[in-house]
């Protein structure tokens, strides 16, 4: 049986609370606040970033600078907010000067993630950036991939270019966006294979949606539903 949404709440405070004391990297002798991530303690979709930049470490949240926009609306976009999803960051302290996060510096952070995501139980996760989907896709080249769910221990995960390489790279954009536009369909999809099948452990995974990578879906996906409809299967 899933957890109450309160316990789920005061599970994440919990969390973030380990995530606010953690020194178990170098990341943590340069904050000025860690960024445990936020947002619904229920929710269907959590969306894992690679780390908190300048302002996220000022202010200790997820995405609220210049690809945290730009992450709103593609959220508003397909009819969601940040009340409504998960966001989270692989490495939940500022890299210095925004690098890259090192190995050791996400293998530490890993287990506040992996609690977070206990906690939430996603149906749906979407990685952003190719730090974020190497914990699933480990050697996957994201230009390759991007867009096409895959089952990953009983979770679609579905992996998608960082908004900051979308706001750089123009052409970027438009895949980004249209990336997006599909996840309501997968989301209610997945919703669909869980109501189909509650008690059987593994929901089956929607045909469409055991795409490998490279392989064209057997049966193309129906066109999207009105707005409407999308935000009533969210
Ligand atoms: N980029 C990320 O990957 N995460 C954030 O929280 C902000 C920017």
């Amino acid at each position: 049986m899933s957890m109450e949404a309160t316990d789920k709440r005061r599970d994440l405070a919990m969390v973030a609370k380990r995530v606010a004391a953690c020194t178990d990297c170098q990341l943590a002798r340069g904050r000025t606040n860690a960024v445990p991530g936020e947002g619904n303690a229920e929710a269907d979709i959590v969306f894992i970033g690679e780390g908190p930049g300048f302002y996220e470490d000022q202010q200790g949240r997820p995405f609220v600078g210049a690809s945290g926009k730009f992450l709103d609306e593609l959220l508003a976009s397909i009819g969601l907010d940040r009340k409504r999803v998960y966001i989270a960051n692989v490495v939940k302290c500022r890299p210095p000067q925004n690098r890259d996060p090192q190995p050791d510096e996400i293998a530490a952070c890993r287990k506040h993630l992996d609690d977070q995501l206990g906690v939430i139980e996603p149906k749906v996760i979407v990685t952003l950036g190719r730090h974020s989907m190497q914990r699933y896709f480990p050697g996957e080249a994201i230009s390759r991939v991007h867009g096409q769910p895959r089952r990953k221990d009983g979770v679609i995960v579905v992996p998608m270019y960082h908004p900051a390489a979308a706001l750089h790279q123009g052409n970027l954009r438009r895949v980004i966006e249209a990336d997006f536009r599909r996840l309501p369909d997968f989301l209610a999809r997945v919703l669909e294979a869980r109501k189909a099948a509650p008690a059987a452990g593994e929901p089956p995974i929607p045909a469409h949606l055991r795409a490998e990578a490279n392989t064209p879906p057997a049966t193309p996906p129906p066109p999207a539903e009105p707005e409407s409809q999308q935000m009533r299967l969210l």
